[in-house]
């Protein structure tokens, strides 16, 4: 549009009615801004760079950019230096003067401490030390000028967002001083994509690479994914599905994943895969994938060389083995060590890992599913090549709006253990409902494991502080697609922002993580900070709420997972809710205790105690791990059955205060948002209703009990409920 009239303004001129159209072009010129302020399509992220409206602060900032000493000559150095020019010229209103020569000139200085005396002098040997490769150091030194600086380029560049963050928030410069390094080494988006684009459990569209026209078709929208990225500090990319589709690993694909690990580069973002196991033979007819096979182990060994060959950097692969379906090393009885092993060979020579994952269970094993990763890993603690980091989703079943924290943190001490979280909402409505993640992902971080007695938490057992362990990471199964504004729900934006941030810092709080993120995706105004913090903050209890309150977990519809389904029966058992539920006349809940599947028994004392208890375990997990009578009283002093009515009835009302509270924010927040928003949460109260309708009528047949008063009461049958057969839903196939 700006450019259509700046076309005009040319012929304005030639025409010679110059003054005249000179005034149009302006006002339309006006026009265009005023409308673009009003209406966004969250596209930008939280890299919008809006205009700092603090008076004081604006001068304030200027004068610390006035010239900035940046010697940008390499790709990640004109990366950072081209972020700035985007970011400053954004917020303050004028392109900052860049001086090239390597003097002190600069009141922003920026470089590695080699490159001006002025860093060196005012950093110590020590703390350079300690930031170690992807650190930065952001200083207010004497006379105001500010430093960056790091180990690295690529800590330059992470320093250089740090410091359009801080300006994009707002805060004050003055005394800043900034030291920090990530706490995790592979910062990683696990995408779960399939070459045909579409995404599995993706509910934002197709996936972002076009395996079609690539290598030749650059997407700028690759370099806008890279940027966001390395904007959080998140450093890798595993690009298609752990469902995995051998024909990644031929040279036609290669090709193509080469050219997206070209743009991903600068920004300090390596490219790994996902590896199928049987891939030997697929591809080349091997007659086994066996991974203690000379000629199996030698496949791969060419296969990593022919990798490397395109991509250099190559981060390695992620594996899914012998689960759902997945071929693996329980093929050829091997164990999950050797098969994990064998790849880990290959790759070693040129520095690359194996993420292998530890979301392993079989219907044909006769155990409670939550059980069977751990009793499958534990015995293999300590197997593992040093390349070798397994990947343990948080809670031990399958990404259920709450679970417990997985038994394997803190309990393989031995193993490079990174957890997984997920960022698609597959289980938490999809991208239809405002579910901010970060309190989830806090609250297995937090979890104490008691390890090493208390204060051993998954944190410290997964950043190497607890058991030292050399390789440490974090994924987070993206929730990133072709959609315009990236993830389907804007808010969506703020769980991709969040996983980011934890990655780089598991202590970080999910309060400080929100006020970041609304501050530069929407507006720094309080009026608007506040509640919509406080919707974030509480949104994820809302959806356990409505959803599976009390422990209840795996109650979602068959396949597609979308809406309840607490009836669902007659498939595998496993992919059943009444194998997870277990509801009869008289109880509800799976006895997890010593006295039924003992998976209490995974954990350390007193945790084990702490859950086995029908008294002292949390009513949060209270179905999880015990069968409780339909009058059982809680804490509440309500009956199970009443406490359940209350939990999704309160759901549903907590939607329902969302929608009311972001309907009064009209005003802070451009119209396009805000009425998507709008939209949205209008579905997810609906929903949340539906959630609490057709569980209670479902779970009524079996307590017999009364809707308690103060709830409401359904008006549509659970007939109704149970005959929703909803075909088409994205992110299944
Ligand atoms: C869930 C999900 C699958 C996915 C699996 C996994 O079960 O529904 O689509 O493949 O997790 O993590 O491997």
């Amino acid at each position: 549009m700006f450019c259509f009239f700046l076309l005009n303004q040319k012929t304005i001129f030639v025409n010679n009615y110059k003054i005249c159209y000179m005034k149009t072009f302006f006002l339309f010129f006006l026009l265009f801004c005023t409308l673009s302020a009003f209406s966004e399509d969250g596209y930008d992220l939280w890299l919008r760079y809006a205009p700092v409206e603090n008076v004081n602060l604006q001068k304030t900032y200027r004068n610390q950019v006035k010239s900035i000493a940046f010697n940008a000559n390499t790709p990640t150095l004109e990366a950072a230096k081209s972020e700035l020019k985007t970011g400053l010229s954004k917020m303050l209103g004028f392109q900052p003067e860049f001086a090239e020569i390597t003097n002190n000139t600069g009141n922003l200085i920026i470089g590695l401490p080699d490159n001006f005396e002025v860093i060196k002098e005012n950093t110590g040997t020590e703390e350079l030390n300690d930031i170690s490769r992807e650190g930065f150091i952001l200083r207010q030194i004497e006379n105001n000028n500010l430093i960056i600086t790091s180990n690295t380029e690529i800590g330059l560049l992470y320093g250089v967002f740090r410091f359009l963050q801080i300006v994009q928030q707002e805060l004050p410069l003055s005394g800043l001083n900034v030291v920090d390094s990530p706490k995790t080494q592979v910062r990683i988006l696990n995408h779960w994509d399939n070459l045909n684009r579409t995404v599995e459990r993706g509910y934002a569209g197709f996936s972002l690479w076009d395996w079609f026209r690539l290598p030749d078709v650059i997407d700028p929208r690759y370099i806008d994914y890279a940027r966001a990225n390395a904007s959080i500090g998140i450093n890798g990319t595993a690009l298609t599905n752990v469902n995995a589709n051998a024909q990644i690993l031929t040279p036609v694909y290669l090709e193509k994943v080469k050219a997206l690990a070209d743009v991903f580069r600068p920004y300090g973002i390596k490219v790994y895969l996902t590896a199928r196991f049987s891939a030997p033979i697929e591809l080349d007819n091997l007659p086994v994938a066996d991974p203690l096979d000379p000629l199996v182990q030698e496949w791969w060994k060419k296969k990593a060389a022919e990798i490397y060959s395109y991509i250099p950097d190559f981060g390695g692969f992620l594996v899914k083995a012998d689960s759902e379906g997945q071929p693996g090393p329980h093929n050829y009885n091997r164990n999950h060590a050797e098969g994990a092993n064998m790849l880990a060979d290959a790759v070693a020579p040129y520095g690359g890992i194996v993420m292998w994952r530890a979301f392993v269970y079989d219907q044909h094993v006769p155990e409670d599913r939550t059980k069977q990763a751990y009793n499958e890993f534990m015995p293999v603690d300590g197997e593992f090549r040093e390349n070798v980091i397994l990947q343990v989703k948080n809670g031990p079943l399958d990404f259920q709006p709450r679970e417990p924290f997985h038994p394997l943190f803190g309990g393989m001490e031995k193993t490079n253990i990174m957890p997984e979280f997920q960022i698609t909402q597959e289980y938490l409505g999809f991208s239809t409902h405002l579910v901010y993640l970060a309190p989830l992902y806090e609250e297995c971080l937090q979890s104490d494991t008691w390890t090493k007695g208390e204060g051993s938490t998954v944190a410290k057992a997964i950043d190497g502080s607890l058991f030292g362990q050399k390789l440490t990471g974090m994924a987070g199964v993206s929730n990133i697609g072709t959609d315009r504004n990236w993830t389907g729900h804007p808010f969506g934006q703020a769980n991709w922002y969040a996983f980011g941030r934890l990655a780089w810092n598991p202590y970080l709080g999910s309060r400080k993580i929100a006020d970041e993120w609304i501050k530069m995706t929407f507006t720094k105004n309080h009026a608007f900070v506040e509640p919509v913090t406080e919707m974030m903050l509480t949104s994820r209890e809302t959806a356990v709420n409505y959803m599976t309150p009390l422990g209840l977990h795996h109650i979602m519809a068959a396949g597609h997972h979308h809406g309840p389904g607490p009836w669902v029966d007659g498939r595998r058992p496993d992919w059943t809710a009444v194998y997870y539920h277990r509801a009869t006349s008289e109880e509800i809940g799976f006895d997890r205790t010593p006295g039924g599947s003992n998976a209490v028994g995974q954990y350390h004392q007193p945790v084990a105690d702490k859950f086995g208890n029908i008294e002292t375990c949390p009513e949060e997990y209270l179905l999880w791990f015990h069968r409780v009578p339909w009058d059982y009283r809680l804490k509440s002093g309500n009956t199970l059955w009443d406490e359940m009515a209350f939990r999704y009835n309160q759901g549903v009302n907590e939607a329902l205060a969302m929608q009311e509270s972001w309907n009064l924010l009209a005003d802070y927040v451009d119209g396009q948002r805000f009425k998507y928003v709008q939209s949205l949460l209008e579905i997810q109260t609906k929903e949340a209703a539906w959630w609490r309708d057709a569980c209670l009528l479902y779970f009524q047949t079996f307590s017999n009990m009364p809707i308690p008063d103060g709830v409401e009461k359904p008006v549509k049958t659970l007939e109704y409920f149970m005959g929703i057969n909803e075909l088409y839903m994205p992110g299944h196939h």
